[in-house]
């Protein structure tokens, strides 16, 4: 077969015309880490996730050569660098947290799982930026305006006067933010946009790193500060790759259980501030109420019953006195039971294990709970001493420190029964007194190993002038 090029001029064999049609290519991308393989694996080649491949249509570049054009680097003094003035949020902890305010222009990444109020926070800064005169955009993927009006209606500051766009569609949310230029704007959720070019299902890894390129390229142009609001998965990581927190400049996790009134913040990732700062919200019917001395209230709400200490412990910079809570009680399960809520379950298995072969309080076939009240993690050595006279005191039935007062603590246990020391020690101890505990049971002279350590709680004698 042959056609004729109009003018009559030579013929062209149909079967060699080749279309300069860039070709669409498939690639298996993995949802955990975004490894990417030309073939379908049931467990990532990358990361050794099962069942985390998903399909993706790529279209391959054209075959352009890429320009080999020299550009000029540029003196770092003679860099025009703009200052700009923090946003401020209005929310002090938030404010804190991102190290003094939102900078302008800035991408930050909220990730925390259903529920959590990651909506209510970012409408809640959004409300407060408006009331001082920013200008300012709620873009939801999520809900309904609807929805955000009943929500803003139970917040207090400027939320009713937020200007919102309930829309899924990434062409019209960056058309939509060129035209209005926000200030800051709030994107929830990254999950829920859609680019409509790309075939993959919204939420998936290519569309959910496509709507950050896309949105982080037009935010640093505008200088528009972005608060990306993220879902994560069961386990706790940021749902979506990881590449999703390397484009961001800051990463900030809500963290907390749904069912609990407490909530922290922390900053996982910061390009402009400190990732050492959490913050503790408190979920109320006005919005998220923040918990300026978290340590006061925890220690208020400490029983002196058996089975119950205060740990000392740090939050980034901060230093937070929870109570660690232990239960030990009859088991007629084989294995029994090990709970912990708050505290690493290998580390209590730790922690059992050294009280049981150095401290000599077995606890053998009872079941073991431990808690750490109010909803918070902790996630530090210095926990252990807490877990093992919660759990010493809650076997022997005795309360540490004769139940007078609560008995405060810190400290690493090591595998031979010594206890280790662990940072901060002055914060904790000055913590410690300022909500009048003492003695503060913490790794010392008297107290260097676990056992003498336990005589000192159980006794209720002075533990180390610390
Ligand atoms: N009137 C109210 N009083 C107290 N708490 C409320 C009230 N209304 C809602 N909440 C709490 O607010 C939380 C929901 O907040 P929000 O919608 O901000 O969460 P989210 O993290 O955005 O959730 P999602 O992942 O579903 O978007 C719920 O856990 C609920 O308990
Ligand atoms: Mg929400």
């Amino acid at each position: 077969m042959t056609f004729a090029d109009g003018g009559g001029g030579e013929n062209v064999r149909l079967a060699t015309y080749v279309p300069r049609v860039p070709k669409p290519t498939t690639v298996f991308v993995c949802s955990a880490c975004a490894t990417e393989s030309a073939k379908w694996h049931g467990q990532c080649p990358g990361c050794g996730a099962w069942n985390a491949l998903a399909e993706e249509t790529r279209t391959a570049p054209n075959g352009r050569a890429p320009s080999r054009r020299a550009a000029r680097p540029v003196r770092l003094a003679e860099v025009q660098a703009e200052r700009h003035d923090r946003l401020s949020t209005g929310i002090g902890e938030l404010d804190r947290i991102l190290g003094g305010g939102i900078v302008p222009g800035s991408l930050v990444l909220i990730g925390g799982s259903p529920g959590i109020g990651k909506s209510t926070l970012t409408s809640m800064a959004l409300g407060n930026l408006q009331g001082a005169g920013r200008r300012t955009l709620y873009v939801s993927g999520e809900e309904s305006a609807a929805q955000i009006r009943l929500r803003a209606e139970r917040l207090p500051g400027a939320a009713l006067e937020v200007p919102v766009l309930a829309e899924t569609d990434l062409d019209t949310v960056l058309a939509t933010l060129d035209a209005e230029r926000p200030e800051v704007c709030v994107v929830d959720s990254v999950q829920t946009l859609h680019a409509a070019d790309l075939t993959s299902a919204a939420g998936s890894v290519g569309q959910v790193r496509e709507v950050a390129d896309r949105i982080t390229r037009l935010a640093k142009a505008r200088n528009i500060a972005v608060l990306l609001v993220g879902h994560v998965t069961k386990e706790g990581a940021l749902a979506g790759p990881r590449v999703l927190e390397h484009l961001v400049d800051c990463v900030l996790q809500f963290e907390g259980e749904r069912e609990r009134t407490y909530r922290t913040l922390r900053a996982l990732k910061n390009r402009f501030g400190s990732t050492n700062d959490v913050g503790v919200f408190e979920m109320r019917q006005g919005g998220l109420v923040e918990v300026a001395d978290a340590s006061a209230r925890f220690v208020g709400e400490a029983t002196r019953a058996p089975g119950s200490v205060v740990l000392a412990a740090m939050e980034g910079s901060r230093p937070l006195l929870v109570e660690v809570q232990a239960l030990v009680s009859p088991s007629e399960l084989v294995p029994p039971r090990r709970v912990a809520n708050g505290i690493d379950r290998n580390r209590l298995a730790l922690v059992l294990a050294v009280l049981g072969r150095h401290a000599g309080v077995g606890v053998g076939s009872a079941d073991v709970f431990v808690n750490v009240a109010g909803g918070v993690r902790v996630d530090e050595p210095g926990a252990d001493l807490a877990v093992a006279l919660a759990v010493a005191s809650a076997a022997r039935g005795v309360a540490l420190g004769g139940g007078e007062s609560p008995v405060a603590c810190f400290g690493e246990v090591g595998l031979t029964g010594e206890l280790r020391s662990v940072g901060h020690p002055d914060r904790r101890l000055a913590e410690a007194r300022k909500f009048g505990l003492s003695p503060v049971i913490a790794p010392g002279e008297a107290t260097a190993t676990l056992r003498q350590a336990l005589k000192v709680a159980l006794g209720g004698r002075q533990a180390r002038a610390a």
